[in-house]
């Protein structure tokens, strides 16, 4: 009699990501995607033209694991340019398959079973199934609307002996909140008295409005030294399907990422590489210009969606705008997106994903714009009808 293949059990403690169920729904209904954070715009012509020149040239085999020299020479000299901090590219470098690898790497790298890792919530979904892989102990702090606070006691009641690390994602996924310099501080404050690593996931760090400020944790007092620095090329330079990210630590901590790194995946595609080098290269303007884009782009599909009976929290850094869907009278987030997606024909991100509890998220809707003015245009004319489409008891839509 043949045994069952079985699953692991780590494997049963998380599900499929929402965020690609709901790509699938929109690709379904036909419905324009607000969902998966990704632009349906072309990237930056000199990184193509390098990328193209790269494989013509038959840069086909691995690079050095940890990075391409010309990458990582590349990156810290830009990292200087905007933060002031030097890393050393032979020994503070790891160049990995996107943050994504760079934050699962650096968990298993750092983090034994048992230990807790502070995460603010509402979270970039990665960082619960990330915490789960590597047998941590997830401790959540709440960031409060409408400009997404924490509470300083809650953060300091958090940490404990058990404590090995904190992720802090800023400007933030989902909230488009960008920490502030004091709110840094305050972390750092508790990282140097517990003896806690700080990973910090900046991978949004030139997509800012209104003046905000973008902050490093590692730039702060004491902090160089027991930092993480996690960014990467998808998101400044529109080209999420390149799988290119990078991490910044002290030389220890870098050593122990390495080796996690290696034996997962052994190296990012090495003509990619030769892209990121020059696009790292790319002048000041390059940053203005983008963050100017995203900030038309935001400008345009705020009042879209107030218009259409959503209450927003505008966002001040990144490409997501969380939204209050409780004036709508659905039961949850899910029967709504659901709805939403397959009536009106846009695809959102239920709020609930990003919390422990799904019942805090459970009247919260995230939308992306990281779309063509056309293609928010077109979200627009259907939003338009949600008012009109609405059934008559939206209470009994349970998710299902
Ligand atoms: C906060 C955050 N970190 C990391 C990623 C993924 O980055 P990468 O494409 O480099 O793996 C995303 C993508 O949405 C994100 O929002």
């Amino acid at each position: 009699m043949s045994r069952h293949a079985r699953v692991s059990q780590r494997s049963l403690r998380f599900t499929e990501s929402v965020i690609r169920e709901m790509t699938r729904l929109a690709q379904q209904h036909g419905a324009v995607n607000l969902s998966q954070g990704f632009p349906d715009f072309p990237a930056p012509e000199p990184l193509k033209a390098e990328a193209a020149r790269a494989v013509a040239a038959d840069v086909n085999q691995y690079a050095i694991t940890w990075g391409a020299k010309r990458l990582r020479d590349a990156l810290v000299a830009k990292h200087e340019r905007f933060t002031g901090l030097a890393f050393d590219p032979e020994r503070e470098v790891t160049v990995c398959c996107g943050a994504t690898e760079c934050m699962a790497s650096t968990l298993l790298a750092l983090v034994d079973p048992g230990d807790e890792v502070i995460v603010f919530e509402p979270y970039y979904e990665n960082y619960g199934p990330d915490a789960i892989l590597c047998g941590a102990v997830p401790r959540f702090v709440r960031l409060r609307e409408p400009d997404w606070g924490f509470d300083p006691i809650e953060l300091a009641v958090a940490f404990n002996d058990r404590t090995r690390a904190i992720v802090v994602n800023t400007p933030n996924n989902p909230t488009g909140k960008v920490f502030s310099r004091g709110e840094l501080e305050q972390i750092a404050t508790l990282c140097q008295k517990w003896g806690v690593v700080a990973i910090t996931d900046e991978i949004y760090e030139h997509i800012l409005y209104d003046g905000a400020e973008h902050v490093s944790l590692a730039s702060l007092p004491g902090m160089r030294e027991r930092t993480v620095t996690i960014s990467g090329l998808s998101k400044t330079w529109s080209v999420t399907g390149w799988r290119i990210g990078w991490c910044l630590a002290p030389p220890e901590l870098t050593g122990a990422i390495r080796k996690v790194h290696d034996f997962l995946t052994v190296g990012a595609p090495a003509p990619l590489q030769e892209a990121a080098a020059a696009a790292l290269a790319m002048p000041a303007e390059y940053y203005t210009a983008l963050a100017a884009g995203y900030r038309q782009r935001r400008d345009q599909l705020l009042p879209v969606l107030a218009d259409a009976g959503f209450r927003t929290f505008p966002p001040r850094g990144a490409y997501y705008v969380m939204t209050d869907i409780s004036g709508f009278g659905f039961a949850d987030d899910v029967s709504f997106a659901r709805w939403l997606v397959a009536e009106v024909g846009v695809a959102a991100v239920p709020g609930s994903s990003f919390y422990s509890d799904p019942s805090a998220g459970s009247q919260r809707l995230r939308f992306h714009f990281a779309r063509r003015r056309e293609t928010l245009e077109a979200a627009a004319d259907r939003l338009q009808s949600l008012r009109s489409r609405l059934p008559a008891r939206p209470e009994s839509l349970l998710r299902g």
